[in-house]
């Protein structure tokens, strides 16, 4: 049961390392064109997500084709809100609408905590399936949205530049908000116990909007559901990604987790010094993969100095953008793995 490659747990536990380790956040998807094969079969996104088969075959894609150091299930951070009642639908163009959006007290009583071996047992045979297809090649990372986040899409109906309704539904029913976080964070904990227990070798919490967020408002409603989570799923490594919550960078790093993420406007050197003992996961701005090979090296290699080997997972500072060509991608993970760092 031993993995052949396990870079990156190593390096989460902060151990020794014989390079940096890679992988991409969204690299299972539009990126490659033998995700879009798999996906023109399907009727819709929901019926990739939902079919463990397809989902397990997508999910092994980036590590047969890229050569990534993990293997991230396919699946999304919008079934945790459709398994408690809220179903969402994704719209070609415009991305996830859900059709009910929670506005009263009575909202937040009408959702279920799901039961993960039930409501989500498609995400879980998904991981079953596919950590039986890796063959422990690779270390299989789970995910969920964190509970700030999930709220949002929830309030908001869909996706939002400024989240206006969600934030100012913090202000104006700051009790409901926190009854309702707190459901999203129960539903959570459960359904990333359940990841690990069908094979999942380490997590990450997906904070996409905690920018959005002042720093008082996030030490309200984001940092202490995060720390619920962190304290209550022990047993693998764990990664929180607060996308824009520079200002948050200390107090993630006083929860219970191993790694911490970088998106590519945080500055590596402060961000190390906010985050001592933590492993740190990023940063390479998405767009320098849209520039020719030397400048891909060049950035790829600058950012690998700035953090050094130890306590680094190398990944880009946000999910890799559909339109990237998957050349390029590779080009970004054979620099890192062929680095030579000069401390090794
Ligand atoms: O490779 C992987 O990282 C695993 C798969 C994965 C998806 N979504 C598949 C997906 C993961 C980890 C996610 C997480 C997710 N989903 C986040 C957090 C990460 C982040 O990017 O901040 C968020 C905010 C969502 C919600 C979501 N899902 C949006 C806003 C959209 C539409 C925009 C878009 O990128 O298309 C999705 C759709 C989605 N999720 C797609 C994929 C491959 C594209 C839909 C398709 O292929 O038809």
């Amino acid at each position: 049961m031993k993995l052949e490659n396990d870079l990156i747990l190593r390096a989460a536990r902060g151990e020794e390392v014989e390079r940096t380790p890679v992988w991409l956040m969204r690299q299972a998807g539009r990126i490659l064109p033998e995700y879009r094969a798999v996906r023109s079969g399907m009727r819709d996104f929901r019926e990739l997500v939902e079919t463990p088969e397809k989902a397990c075959e997508v999910t092994l894609q980036p590590v047969d084709l890229l050569g990534v150091d993990a293997a991230i299930i396919f699946s999304d951070i919008l079934v945790i809100p459709d398994a408690m009642g809220l179903p969402y639908a994704m719209v070609p163009g415009t991305g996830p609408v859900f059709e009910q959006t929670i506005k009263s007290a009575k909202d937040v009583d009408a959702l279920a905590i799901p039961d993960p071996e039930t409501e989500l047992k498609y995400v879980l045979d998904a991981i079953r399936m596919t950590k039986k297809e890796l063959n422990n090649r690779v270390p299989l990372i789970g995910f969920a949205g964190a509970p700030w986040t999930i709220f949002s899409y929830m309030i908001e109906g869909g996706g939002s530049k400024t989240f206006s309704k969600a934030r100012k539904f913090l202000v104006t029913e700051p009790v409901l908000a926190h009854q309702l976080l707190s459901k999203i964070t129960e539903s959570t904990i459960n359904y990333l116990n359940a990841q690990i227990d069908a094979g999942a070798d380490m997590v990450q919490v997906f904070d996409s909007w905690a920018g959005v967020l002042s720093p008082s408002l996030y030490a309200e409603f984001g940092t202490p559901y995060l720390k619920r989570i962190c304290d209550e799923v022990t047993r693998v490594p764990k990664t929180l990604f607060a996308k824009g919550a520079y200002f948050a960078l200390k107090d993630l790093a006083s929860l219970n987790c191993n790694t911490i993420g970088l998106d590519w406007q945080m500055d590596v050197q402060n961000a190390r010094e906010l985050t001592p003992g933590k492993t740190l996961q990023g940063n390479l701005d998405p767009v320098v993969l849209y520039g020719d090979e030397a400048s891909i090296v060049r950035q790829t290699e600058a950012m690998l100095q700035r953090f050094g080997v130890r306590r680094h997972i190398a990944n880009l500072g946000h999910g890799v953008y559909p339109d990237t060509e998957p050349e390029k991608v590779k080009v970004f993970i054979e620099t890192i793995k062929e680095y030579k760092h000069t401390e090794l």
